[in-house]
């Protein structure tokens, strides 16, 4: 059977109108993807960056609303620089080349973490697209990179402080990085870790998690689906009765 007619039987498995909302994927694997084919880790940033993409391409013609990658957690800052700076050079590359595909999709970029700590044409370039896709209203591509999820929380709490009041979970929702983004309803995480390793925790309160082998620059489209597919079968019921 063909890889095309293959995808097509999955697709009709799919049910085009209950796909998530906001569907999260911690992107793990691409150092294991590297060194399983005998190459430097580095080759597997650029493959995770390549299929990433790809992926983004697949979310936006399946009309997925929004998206949100782990490219870079703030625990990351532990590798070496020469690995830390093949990740970057992705990304850099990737805004670089890449803007035009998101303005013709109509995918915004948006941004989630804390810029300070990185290169400085690095943020530019983020602040360029974001400034460049910003009226685009198809779908939203949030990128985490310098991400910690205790630190948006203590972000969003010091912010509560010097307001100077109490307040409740739905300020406390607002004080966020992105107040506008709705919670993930579903979080991917490739490569078998099964764990979120500091990404988004306040928002996954009720998401659906999906853990699979497959390493990040592997997972294609098919796999996308499948796990699409078994998010349609679960039942969320958000503390209350079927
Ligand atoms: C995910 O792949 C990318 C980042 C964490 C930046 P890894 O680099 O963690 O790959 P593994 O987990 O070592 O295989
Ligand atoms: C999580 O992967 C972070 C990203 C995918 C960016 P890690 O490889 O850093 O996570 P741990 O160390 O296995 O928990
Ligand atoms: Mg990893």
């Amino acid at each position: 059977m063909s890889v095309k007619s293959n995808e097509t039987k999955i697709l009709r498995k799919l049910d085009l109108t209950r796909l998530p909302n906001h569907i999260a994927i911690i992107m793990d694997g691409n150092g294991r993807w590297a060194t399983r084919r005998g190459l430097p880790r580095s080759y597997g940033h650029k493959a995770g960056c390549e299929n990433l993409k790809k992926i983004i391409i697949n979310l936006s013609d399946l009309g997925i609303k929004n998206a949100s990658f782990f490219a870079f957690s703030t625990e990351n800052w532990k590798r070496p620089q020469d690995e830390i700076d093949s990740i970057f050079n992705s990304v850099r590359e990737y805004l670089h080349e890449d803007s035009h595909v998101l303005i013709e999709r109509g995918i915004k970029l948006t941004y989630i973490g804390d810029l300070k700590r990185l290169p400085t044409d690095l943020v530019d370039a983020f602040k360029r697209v974001m400034e460049e896709t910003k009226d685009c209203n198809k779908m939203t591509l949030n990128l985490a990179i310098n991400y910690s999820g205790r630190e948006e929380i203590v972000r969003a709490a010091n912010k509560a402080i010097t307001n100077g009041k109490q307040i409740t979970v739905e300020d406390f929702d607002k004080l966020l990085d992105l107040p506008e983004m709705p919670a993930p309803d579903f979080v991917i995480r490739t490569s078998g870790e099964q764990r979120l390793s500091n990404f988004m925790l306040y928002q996954m309160a009720y998401s659906e998690l999906f853990f699979t082998k497959v390493l990040w620059p592997s997972f294609t489209n098919k796999d996308l689906q499948k796990a699409l597919i078994n998010f349609q079968h679960r039942e969320r019921r958000f503390g209350g009765l079927k």
